[in-house]
């Protein structure tokens, strides 16, 4: 038998639980590597809150499970993220060892190989090790962030963080380019419960049988380099996951995509669209959806705007718009509730991507060669920024906030000027490069066969 059918045969029969944390930019790349697993020959269960879940007859060829997260309204409605995610790891402890407990006693047939779980929930660990399981991290923030979380201890140590307004524009040293304002940083009323989650991250990584990234070696490899040493663990850069196999790309969203904007871009020419999206958490007051209205319209390029209900504080969607707004553009404009993203931006039309740089939003604009003007708002957003606008140089940053000379500055330095020529050459090449390394003897292609042989290797 070839080593490739041998390892088939191996699979088969091995079953895997993946278990989501309950938001949009989580759900997407942990369903994406089940599909990948899946397709690789291993059986599949999904272990999902009951809060944000999936609809599984989106999902047939998984086995899906419920845990109640017991969140109440308000709960499920809290605005402070870091709030929502203690509520979470403190009502889903308790059902997810029962439901993992039960599914291990009744899985016999099919022996259970390990969890793979996300470290936004704080007790995957005391849990996985009680009932003997083996568990692994998939990180769904890229490894350039996580570099940068992984040197809190340093960066408290000499004075970088809590930060002080008067260092802001101070690049610091040990991480450049990297500057002061871009360390992560999640808002709260509680701002100690932000370095617990660093804290307590950062420990559980280290006891893990391993750590996958949504990325590729060429992307960060110095990042990588740096997790390997830090952390002594198997990494697996094994991205760009929604790359590697053909799935359905609405199966995983929460919000109901609008393809309209697929019919409008078709009207449109190649490279002319400016798309506009802010993923499924960051929000802005009126005055910045006024002045990204106004920067939009006073650039003259056609664009194609996601405005999520909730985007902006304290309306329901676009009321704060002048009326009249949008037909004042002569169809130049589209605005939808949410998207089918990764079709948007492989769309040819699509000439630019203004992102908040969530890490899913990064990887899918690199991996269609499409320049980025950037906006971070909280967490890894602020890093990846600067790795696209510093880094890789493959886009501009709104360094100023939202202004709309800014903005219609930025399009037209990415439109029309020659360096935005330079700036669409090099994300093409990163884009080949995306290609390159899922294609067999490719390092994701690679990485992806060492998990395997991981997996298989572990004795729960
Ligand atoms: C969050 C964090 O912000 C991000 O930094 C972290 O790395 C993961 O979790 P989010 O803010 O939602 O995620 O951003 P992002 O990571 O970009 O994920 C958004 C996902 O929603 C992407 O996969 C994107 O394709 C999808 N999306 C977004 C749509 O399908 N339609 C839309 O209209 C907008």
């Amino acid at each position: 038998m070839s080593p490739c059918k041998l390892q088939m045969e191996q699979r088969k029969g091995r079953r895997l639980i993946l278990f989501p944390f309950p938001l949009q930019g989580h759900i997407n790349p942990m369903l994406e590597l089940a599909n990948i697993l899946h397709f690789k020959g291993f059986s599949i269960t999904i272990i999902q809150t009951n809060f944000n879940s999936l609809n599984p007859s989106t999902h047939p060829q998984f086995t899906f499970h419920s845990i109640s997260d017991d969140l109440s309204e308000s709960e499920a409605a809290e605005d402070d993220l870091l709030l929502l995610l203690s509520h979470l790891n403190t009502k889903c402890s308790e059902p997810f060892r029962e439901c993992l407990a039960t599914l291990l006693s009744s899985l016999t047939e099919e022996p259970v190989a390990c969890l793979i779980c996300d470290p936004l929930f704080d007790f995957t660990q005391s849990v996985a090790e009680s009932l003997k399981l083996p568990w692994i991290l998939l990180r769904t923030s890229g490894a350039s962030s996580t570099a940068v979380y992984s040197a809190f201890p340093l960066l408290w140590e000499k004075g970088y963080i809590p930060k002080q307004d008067s260092r802001l524009e101070e690049t610091v040293t040990e991480l450049s380019p990297v500057k002061v304002k871009d360390l992560p940083m999640i808002h709260s009323s509680d701002p100690e419960r932000f370095f617990k989650l660093v804290r307590s991250i950062t420990y559980e990584t280290k006891d893990s049988y391993g750590y996958i990234f949504n990325t590729f070696e060429d992307l960060e490899q110095d990042a990588l380099a740096t997790i390997r040493k830090k952390f002594h663990i198997p990494v697996f850069p094994i991205g760009p996951f929604h790359k590697c196999v053909p799935a359905t790309t609405s199966a995983n969203s929460l919000l109901s995509q609008d393809r309209s904007c697929i019919s409008w871009l078709n009207t449109q020419a190649p490279k002319s669209v400016i798309y506009v999206s802010f993923g499924s958490i960051a929000a802005i007051n009126e005055a910045q959806f006024l002045e990204i209205g106004w920067g939009l319209a006073n650039s003259k390029q056609s664009f194609l705007w996601v405005v999520r209900p909730g985007l902006v504080q304290g309306s329901e969607w676009l009321e704060p718009l002048p009326s009249g707004f949008l037909e004042s553009l002569n169809g130049m404009g589209h605005i939808v509730k949410w998207a089918p993203q990764k079709e948007v931006l492989a769309h040819q039309a699509v000439g630019v991507f203004w992102t908040h740089t969530g890490w899913n939003s990064t990887l899918e604009g690199i991996c269609e060669g499409v320049p980025m003007i950037c906006i971070p708002f909280f967490a890894d957003q602020m890093v990846n920024a600067r790795y696209v606008s510093d880094v890789w140089k493959i886009g501009l940053q709104l360094e100023v906030g939202i202004k709309r000379e800014e903005i219609e500055r930025a399009i037209r330095r990415l439109m029309m000027e020659k360096e935005g020529e330079e700036i669409r050459d090099r994300v093409s090449k990163l884009k080949d490069m995306a290609n390159l390394c899922l294609k067999q003897g490719g390092t994701s292609y690679q990485s992806l066969d060492d998990l395997i042989n991981h997996i298989l290797s572990l004795e729960s």
